[in-house]
């Protein structure tokens, strides 16, 4: 087993980031990370800069860089792009870009901060450790032999005054990050090491770490539960499965509770329903959901949130084992309801209905978010970028899509009128796992998905589904990001 402190970003290696106050004229060691916004209107007091600048009037653009030496300094002149249209991620990104240009070059870097922008100084602080850590995360690092390690340890930020709001700004950007990572981290470990046991382990540590109590139900506790429509998709698999939950109180006096729950399948082969071969291999990546449910969880622990939260995490594998789930099978979902098979491979669904209603049952829990890599039809209406959004609660979902675009995550909301209950019903049980009755066989695959898991909801509790097919992988280095390659041949 991998020692899983060996993320990046994750304890021991994790970048030093420190606040510094110093004028830039004394920066003698390492780089000088000097960001230039389009209008051209900064004036750094260096020469060098100043003519530069004067004979390169367009220089800004994001991330475009120039690397510039004068007699006793090393600069870095990175575009920030236009003032107007910076924001929160604008800053993140900034700074990884930075990170990624001299990760390899330099020992340190001196990055100063950028002012007038319509950020407040400790979410600039926030926004560029998390960018930092991000950038400084190395996906490749792991299973190979020739690997260049980094040489960069030492990060500086310049700013005024390194007041208290910018030290807690710095100090939760390395958290958020730190557990950005270890979500990257378990989504690209390959699935003879990220096995639902492997899962559990680091659960355990997460657990142990962030004192969150966790309980663990094996499959045979899950089939005595009445957890059929999980049960039906694990016992295909040699391996043991998993439904997992983490809890944190935060708040004794409040009776009200989130969960987070999380589709954790370790590697999907379709089961029965086979996959074709042909990109089977990104099915590693089919516990992005129970990975974020659970590094989410973490970052409430380690933030002190005041909120009662639970994360559960439903993991296994996909099989075609002899004792597999055929299609035209009945299941008893824990809600109650029959389920009928008709594709094993829509087993995403399947886990997670079982593991929204054990969050309502068992954790009492009233408002729900629940995360999956649900559908390949996702990507065909959303693309790479954008994240789906289903729900039961207009104005639930709106808040939600409004905190997670001032923080660059691209979401956009899906339908989820009643018309589309007809498709997902089953002749001889109560629903069913594959949608049909549309024109087309795929007809709204993304919401008949979701209809399905909504189907576990239960009286007034507001619900959330995030359909992260499309943006949970990525394999394109970016300039502020790492990433394991461009497979775009396959
Ligand atoms: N894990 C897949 C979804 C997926 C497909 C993610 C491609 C990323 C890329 C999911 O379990 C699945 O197989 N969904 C089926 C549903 C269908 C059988 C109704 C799909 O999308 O084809
Ligand atoms: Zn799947
Ligand atoms: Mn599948």
């Amino acid at each position: 087993m991998i020692d899983i402190l060996c993320v990046r970003g994750y304890d021991s290696e994790r970048m030093k980031i420190q606040l510094g106050t110093k004028p830039l004229s004394e920066i003698k060691d390492g780089y000088l990370v000097l960001p230039i916004f389009e209008e051209n209107a900064e004036d750094y007091g260096q020469a060098i800069v100043k003519t530069f600048l004067n004979e390169n009037l367009k220089f800004g653009k994001l991330f475009e860089t120039q690397v510039l030496y004068s007699a006793n300094s090393k600069i870095l002149l990175i575009g920030a792009g236009k003032k107007e249209k910076f924001e929160f991620i604008t800053m993140q990104n900034l700074a990884g870009a930075a990170v990624r240009a001299l990760l390899k070059k330099s020992k340190s870097l001196s990055f100063v901060l950028p002012k007038q922008v319509e950020l407040s100084e400790s979410d600039r602080t926030y926004a560029a450790a998390m960018g930092v850590e991000i950038a400084a995360f190395d996906p490749t690092k792991d299973f190979k032999i020739k690997h260049e390690p980094a040489m960069l340890t030492n990060v500086e930020f310049l700013v005024d005054r390194a007041e208290r709001g910018i030290q807690e700004g710095l100090k939760k950007g390395q958290i958020m990050a730190e557990s950005i990572n270890l979500t990257r981290k378990l989504g690209d470990l390959p699935a003879n090491i990220m096995t639902p046991t492997y899962f559990l382990d680091i659960a355990k540590k997460i657990a142990k770490e962030n004192k969150l109590k966790i309980t663990i139900l094996d499959e045979k506790q899950a089939k005595k539960k009445g957890m059929g429509a999980f049960v039906g998709v694990a016992q295909g698999s040699e391996e043991p499965s998993f439904m997992i939950a983490l809890e944190y109180i935060g708040d004794i006096k409040s009776k009200e509770k989130w969960a987070f729950v999380g589709k954790g399948i370790t590697f999907d082969t379709g089961g029965l329903s086979i996959k074709p071969s042909s990109s089977m291999h990104e099915m590693k990546y089919d516990m992005c959901g129970a990975a974020a449910a659970m590094s989410a969880i973490s970052v409430v622990s380690k933030l002190n949130l005041k909120a009662n939260v639970v994360a559960i995490m439903a993991v296994t594998e996909n099989f075609p084992g002899g004792k597999a789930q055929r299609p035209g099978d009945i299941v008893k979902t824990y809600s109650g309801k029959y389920a009928e098979i008709l594709d094993t491979d829509a087993e995403g669904r399947l886990v997670l209905i079982d593991a929204v209603s054990y969050a309502q049952k068992d954790f009492k829990v009233k408002k729900i978010i629940d995360l999956a890599t649900l559908t390949g039809a996702i990507i065909v209406s959303l693309g790479d970028y954008i994240t789906g959004v289903f729900g039961n609660d207009k104005e639930f979902s709106a808040k939600f899509i409004e905190v997670a675009e001032k923080y660059g995550d691209k979401m956009w909301e899906m339908p989820m009128h009643e018309e589309f209950e007809e498709m997902i019903k089953s002749d001889i049980g109560d629903i069913t796992n594959l949608g049909h009755g549309g024109s087309h066989r795929s007809s709204a695959g993304s919401t008949t998905g979701a209809k399905f898991i909504e189907a576990g909801i239960e009286g007034d509790t507001k619900w959330i589904h995030l359909d992260i097919a499309g943006t949970a992988w990525d394999m394109k280095p970016k300039p502020y990001r790492g990433a394991v390659g461009d497979w775009s041949w396959s």
